[in-house]
């Protein structure tokens, strides 16, 4: 009885499946029929030229001939680009890959909603919006300590809010409306201000916001390790340009004086404002009155408030506090009464900093997932403008600098000369003109990634002799081998498709940032394929002689040689996805913790302070910086609370 009631419920599934896919057959056989025959109505393909319904011909490159149009580009360039693409807008791979050198063009499209926390007024200059609320509430709204933990302190230590780390520096932040740096005697009132409200503006986009740049990497940190370079290199520009001297060195927060640089700049060439990461995805808007409409105007609670606590106890001197020189608590000096107002204030102080916890780890949940992409915002390859292949940069993107003894002002003019001219276009940045290279790389490191470290981690296992590991390898290549070595091509032909197959434009290329991209695509992938394809054809030999109980004395050699081919090719690759992940999966209420530069879940993260370090992170001699760790952790929620204690 039971087993029949099992295998019925397992066979209706599948013939309700099949009548599924035959109906989804039949719909697509008519859609087919439709878009192919149906010539009174006919569907226009918007491929987005000129609206003529016709697809543009892409038939001057085809899979025997795309080399020959193929531009000269070094691996180590064509690897920082195919990097750069896939990396971008990723939060995860912007922290990981945390200098970026290059502008890209972004669209943010009409009905975007953006956030912006702080002073209730719409801003009348630039000013930071967030793509997610909770990043700009987490700034907006940082907590106060109360109980003893309030003692000679003005805030939380906790995580998340700038000045909380160390060279946090205060009101040196991005989506906080409260943007100027405080002077001594505000912070001082602003301690006070326990019940202080803040308010939250949500924008919305009115029109497509298609003059935006995009700066990759970690561009948010508060770093002088290179994050900044692009904005600093801009700004420094446009400075000479101005015979502005200003000198940035010495200054709290030199964004500042970058971004209104950049906006006054861009204003006769339309430009809407910039993308840069923190803990998630920000952007500098130039001009709220273009584009951009009110439609939310929220006043947020303090946590004591939304709670419904009394006004807190201020624990001075002046207030009749046993507190030492030290600014500490004598507790032995406390009065009955002290003591029992001091258990309740604790009570709720500790709530409360539980509660900012909770904000944190909001933020940094919305944060990490746009590990994934801030796919709000979209790219516009055609016209990116970078410093790779313009000089020489330091192959790993944690090494390499923009502003440097090495890299000559006259390539800074350059770029900026070229962010003018992408810029001056009527027409704006269009993604839907663009091929989207970053779907495309997609589809590469998602085959290859898994693909080469099941071959790798198989080959290097200590099960079984030589010839039963390259067997066993085998199982994770052969199908896509032979699925391109087609019996009568010849071996490179086989393998120039299977590199036409995984790095075809969509559209025709157009542009010199088309042809670099490209051909940085075409250059990796044809790396890839080279090397799957001779182990391949190296270990052919002792799959064939373990099947025919043949021992090989050298399989060993051989093995180490594949070994070292392949590491050799993820060394050159430098694929995030290939090198970074938490051993196991997190659940749904945690995340794989990528730390951030600046504010993180566990305190200020600088890459350039020795010292500075919280969870995540190692030092790098060579390049006198914290980088990212390969071996990531899960964090969840707990993780946060307890950090804070
Ligand atoms: C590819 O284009 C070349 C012209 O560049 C043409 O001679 C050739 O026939 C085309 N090959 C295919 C397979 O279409
Ligand atoms: C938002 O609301 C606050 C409180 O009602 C008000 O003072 C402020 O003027 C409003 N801001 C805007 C831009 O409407
Ligand atoms: C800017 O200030 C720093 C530190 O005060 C100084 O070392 C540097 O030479 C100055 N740069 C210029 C261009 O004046
Ligand atoms: C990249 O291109 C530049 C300019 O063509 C060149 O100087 C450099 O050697 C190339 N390679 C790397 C890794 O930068
Ligand atoms: C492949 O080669 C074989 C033998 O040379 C030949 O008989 C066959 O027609 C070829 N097939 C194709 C598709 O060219
Ligand atoms: C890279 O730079 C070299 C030297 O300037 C140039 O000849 C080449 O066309 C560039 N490659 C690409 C793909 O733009």
């Amino acid at each position: 009885m039971e087993s029949r009631f099992v295998s019925n419920l397992k066979k209706s599934p599948h013939g309700l499946l099949s009548k599924v896919l035959i109906v989804g057959i039949l719909v697509n056989a008519w859609y087919f029929y439709y878009l192919t025959f149906n010539t009174s109505n006919p569907i226009r393909v918007n491929w987005g030229f000129g609206g003529s319904g016709k697809a543009p011909s892409l038939s001057e490159l085809n899979a025997s001939n795309f080399r020959d149009y193929v531009r000269p580009l070094e691996m180590g360039n064509s690897s920082a680009i195919f990097n750069t693409v896939n990396d971008a807008l990723k939060q995860r791979n912007s922290d990981i890959h945390s200098v970026g050198v290059s502008f890209i063009p972004a669209v943010i499209p009409q009905g975007t909603l953006l956030y912006h926390a702080g002073v209730a007024e719409i801003p009348d200059g630039f000013e930071w919006v967030a793509f997610d609320y909770e990043f700009s509430l987490n700034f907006g709204t940082r907590g106060r300590s109360r109980g003893r933990n309030s003692v000679g302190r003005g805030r939380f230590p906790g995580p998340g809010g700038p000045g909380s780390g160390p060279g946090g520096k205060p009101g040196a932040d991005s989506p906080d409306g409260d943007k100027k740096e405080p002077s001594s005697g505000e912070q001082k009132e602003q301690k006070q201000n326990f019940e202080r409200r803040t308010s939250m503006l949500t924008f919305q986009a009115t029109r497509d916001l298609n003059k935006v740049i995009y700066f990759d990497g970690g561009s948010a940190a508060k770093s002088s390790s290179g994050e900044l370079d692009t904005q600093q290199l801009w700004s420094n520009v446009i400075g000479k340009q101005l015979g502005d001297n200003t000198n940035e060195t010495d200054m709290h927060m030199p964004e500042r004086l970058y971004a209104s640089r950049i906006c006054e700049w861009g204003k006769p060439l339309g430009l809407d404002g910039f993308i840069r990461v923190e803990m998630a995805f920000e952007m500098v808007i130039c001009d709220f009155s273009n584009g951009l409409e009110l439609v939310s105007n929220t006043t947020i609670l303090s946590n004591d408030d939304f709670v419904g606590l009394p006004a807190p106890v201020s624990l001075t001197k002046e207030n009749g506090w046993p507190i030492g020189d030290d600014g500490k608590l004598i507790e032995d000096q406390l009065t009955e009464e002290q003591k029992q107002i001091l258990e309740k204030e604790d009570i709720y102080g500790s709530y409360l900093s539980e509660l900012s916890a909770g904000s944190v780890y909001d933020h940094s949940k919305a944060a990490q997932f746009r590990d994934e992409g801030e796919r709000r915002a979209r790219l516009d390859f055609r016209y990116m403008v970078t410093g790779i292949n313009r000089t020489w940069l330091h192959p790993d993107p944690n090494g390499r600098r923009l502003i440097s003894d090495a890299v000559p002002e006259t390539v800074h003019e350059e770029l900026v000369a070229d962010l003018k001219t992408v810029l001056s276009s009527d027409a704006g940045f269009d993604h839907q003109l663009s091929t989207d290279w970053q779907n495309v790389a997609r589809e590469i490191t998602a085959k290859f990634s898994p693909m080469l470290l099941s071959i790798y981690d198989t080959l290097r296992s200590n099960e079984g002799t030589a010839q039963e590991r390259a067997r066993k390898a085998s199982l994770y290549y052969t199908n896509f081998v032979r699925r391109f070595q087609d019996t009568n091509q010849s071996f490179k032909k086989s393998k120039d498709f299977a590199v036409y197959q995984y790095a075809t434009p969509m559209v025709p290329l157009r542009t010199d940032a088309d042809f670099l991209i490209w051909s940085a695509f075409v250059n990796v992938v044809s790396e890839v394929i080279d090397t799957v394809f001779d182990v391949s054809e190296t270990l052919n030999p002792l799959i064939k002689s373990q099947l025919d109980g043949v021992e090989l004395s050298d399989s060993d050699n051989v093995i180490s040689n594949v070994l070292i081919s392949i590491e050799n090719l993820m060394s050159t690759l430098k694929w995030v996805e290939l090198n970074y992940r938490c051993a196991e999966s997190c659940g749904y209420d945690g995340f794989c913790y990528t730390p951030s530069w600046g504010p993180s879940p566990f305190g200020w993260n600088n890459p350039d302070v020795q010292g500075s370090s919280t969870i995540g992170l190692k030092w790098k001699d060579d390049f006198n910086r914290y980088v990212i760790d390969e071996n990531q952790q899960c964090v969840n929620l707990n993780t946060i609370i307890n950090n804070k204690h």
